[in-house]
């Protein structure tokens, strides 16, 4: 979900419903506001609007029936939990009295006893949410200070959240809590924000204040008050947000999806730059794991959610090959839940864009509590993950706004690849020519993904001509599979429709019964250079594929003759290592994805049911 609060001198309205258009790739089931205002004799009340759907169909209702203005309010863009999008569950929720509003990220885990206390204690509770037990608990809490109403309703919460509150008789004052999901302050002149992250008030403000666990904020137009749950003075630490904030628009783009598929030769050399120095050796300054403690690494684990996954697959690859040390890598929401054999010589590696996806949050709690060390690979300066890890490795990429991950996910390859060659760097393992001529090879990567890039029209039309089809399937090996993967989730993500990913050689084992009459299949194709084994068995999976009525779309190497006779399609890549393939091979599956859901009316940036940062279990 996404909070934005504002209090200063300007429409709060006009400020939040602005910073909600910014922080609507958190969540789209529903939107809502609620703004202090004054009648004529000065009696203040809370004026509120909230919908079910888009943040347009708030700005209509609100277009329709104008609220009064006012100077302080708050509003939410809901990714739904508990209770379906409908109006009614949408936030800010309210008190009996509508003294109170507010508006929440996170779960509160024991709403069910605190719903039945309020109940038995007269209370109306009118939505099936969490989040309206606050609202009921903050009125009975207020007595005239709403930062001591918070921090008391806080300490009888359990679970994850984040808290914004306005009350009607504290005008001029915004409350925040936060436990778990992010809260940022911005600090204006004369006026204050609050947010899920500083998108939301960058138009207005570059510096801003990040809460931290269990801390309450009150703001008012001139003042930022922090405290611990107890009241007790916490100490904050400011920061300067150096975004360039035409980044986080749309850039002349139809879609945030195009215009981050685009970018991404830039990203993928700005997570480059500064970290292979001339002599070809390998310089992670920010790594603050030492170099002794590298070395005693005996298992690397990886753990990621989403595309993050698919990176973190490609990164075992590399990390086993290049540095010998063993590597498993499991999605997120399993790890801790099967008791994991971690010590102190396990570095786990948490993959996340956002940085505050809870799966991987509460995986990488669980590393540390078992004395593993936890390296981040992120790409939001200052967020929940890295600020919990031992070490981070920033991807910079940019703020990636469209759900589905693409620029992102190529600089979280560059990534890990650093970090596999870092390690076999320290550790001398099979330091030599082969290594040096990967760094030479990754530093090529910008330009290959351009190349990528300028090639892409006939990808495009194909994926017109497929708009109908009701199936997709995906093959690769080897590091081709988990490009496969990434594929196949796009395509669902974006086109709704049933897409899967194999490892080729599986096919056999049962999936080729799926094989029917001008089903589409991908097939990723390694080099045909190096390990050539790999690259004849996939021309073999090709023809038994074809022969059984499969349209084939082959994503091979310039120069790959061997494939000319079995593809339907053929989409060429730039000479790669295996390796460091799916760093080109990746890009055309993104722009098949995205062409085919657009070619289906559908809209890409935000896909149904989706949200682009996850902050529940
Ligand atoms: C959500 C998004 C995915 C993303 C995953 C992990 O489910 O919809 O696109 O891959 O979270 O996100 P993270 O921010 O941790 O990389």
């Amino acid at each position: 979900c996404g909070i934005v609060a504002y209090v200063g001198s300007q429409s709060a309205l006009d400020v939040v419903v602005a910073g909600l258009q910014r922080l609507e790739y958190r969540g789209y089931d529903s939107a809502g506001v609620a703004i202090q205002v004054a009648d004529s004799s000065g009696q203040w009340s809370l004026a509120t609007d909230k919908r079910a759907g888009k943040l347009v169909n708030l700005e209509k209702s609100l277009a329709q029936a104008p609220l009064p203005a006012g100077t302080a309010g708050i509003g939410h863009t809901r990714w739904a939990t508990h209770g379906g999008p409908t109006d009614a569950n949408a936030h800010p929720h309210q008190d009996d009295h509508r003294r109170v509003a507010v508006v929440h990220n996170g779960i509160i885990e024991n709403f069910a006893q605190l719903r039945a206390e309020l109940a038995d204690r007269g209370h109306t509770l009118r939505s099936e949410t969490d989040t309206e037990v606050v609202a009921h608990l903050l009125a009975e809490a207020f007595e005239g200070d709403l930062a001591e109403a918070m921090r008391v309703v806080c300490r009888r919460l359990d679970g994850a959240f984040t808290l914004v509150a306005v009350h009607a008789d504290a005008p001029g004052t915004v409350v925040g809590a936060r436990r778990n999901s992010p809260l940022v302050v911005g600090v204006g002149e004369g006026e204050n924000f609050l947010a899920s992250d500083v998108s939301a008030f960058i138009a207005h403000t570059r510096e801003a204040i990040e809460l931290g666990q269990d801390q309450v904020v009150e703001l008012t137009a001139d003042r930022v008050t922090v405290t611990d749950f107890h009241g007790a003075p916490a100490e904050v630490r400011g920061y300067h947000v150096d975004w360039d904030a035409s980044a986080a628009e749309k850039g002349g783009y139809d879609y945030f999806m195009l215009k981050e598929i685009a970018e991404q030769p830039k990203a993928v050399a700005d997570t480059l730059l500064g970290r292979i120095g001339t002599d070809g050796r390998l310089t992670l300054d920010e790594l603050r794991i030492p170099d002794a403690v590298l070395r005693e690494v005996d298992k690397v684990v990886i753990v990621a959610c989403g595309t993050a996954f698919h990176a973190g697959m490609i990164a075992k690859y590399a990390i086993e090959h290049w540095t010998r040390i063993p590597c498993e890598v499991e999605v997120a929401s399993e790890f801790r839940y099967r008791d994991p054999i971690l010590d102190d010589r396990t570095l786990v590696i948490a993959i996340s864009q956002s940085g505050e996806t809870m799966d991987t949050l509460m995986a990488l709690r669980h590393a540390r509590e078992q004395g593993a060390r936890v390296l981040a690979i992120c790409n939001t300066n200052g967020s929940t993950i890295p600020r919990e890890s031992d070490a981070v490795l920033y991807t910079h990429a940019g703020p990636e706004v469209a759900v589905a991950s693409t620029k992102a996910f190529l600089t979280q390859l560059v990534a890990c690849y650093l970090v596999a060659l870092y390690l076999g760097q320290v550790r001398g393992t099979k330091w030599g020519d082969e290594i040096w001529a990967v760094i030479k090879e990754l530093s090529q990567a910008p330009k290959q993904v351009e190349q990528v890039l300028r090639t892409m029209e006939p990808v495009r039309e194909l994926a017109r001509s497929l708009a109908d089809a009701r199936s997709v399937l995906f093959l690769g090996r080897h590091v081709g599979f988990p490009v496969a993967l990434e594929g196949a989730l796009k395509l669902k993500e974006l086109a709704y429709m049933h897409a899967e990913g194999f490892a080729a050689g599986e096919l056999k084992h049962g999936p080729i019964a799926l094989i029917e009459e001008g089903l589409p299949v991908v097939v990723v194709v390694p080099s045909p250079r190096g390990r050539s084994i790999l690259h004849d068995k996939i021309v073999s999976n090709i023809q038994e594929i074809r022969a059984r009525g499969a349209r084939t779309i082959v994503i091979a190497e310039e120069g790959d003759e061997a494939v000319v006779p079995y593809a339907d399609h053929l989409i060429r890549i730039p000479v790669t290592p295996t390796l460091l393939q799916p760093l080109v091979a990746t890009v055309p599956l993104q722009v098949f994805a995205c062409e085919l859901a657009t070619a289906k009316g559908h809209e890409v940036d935000q896909p149904r049911n989706l949200a682009k940062s996850v902050t529940v279990e």
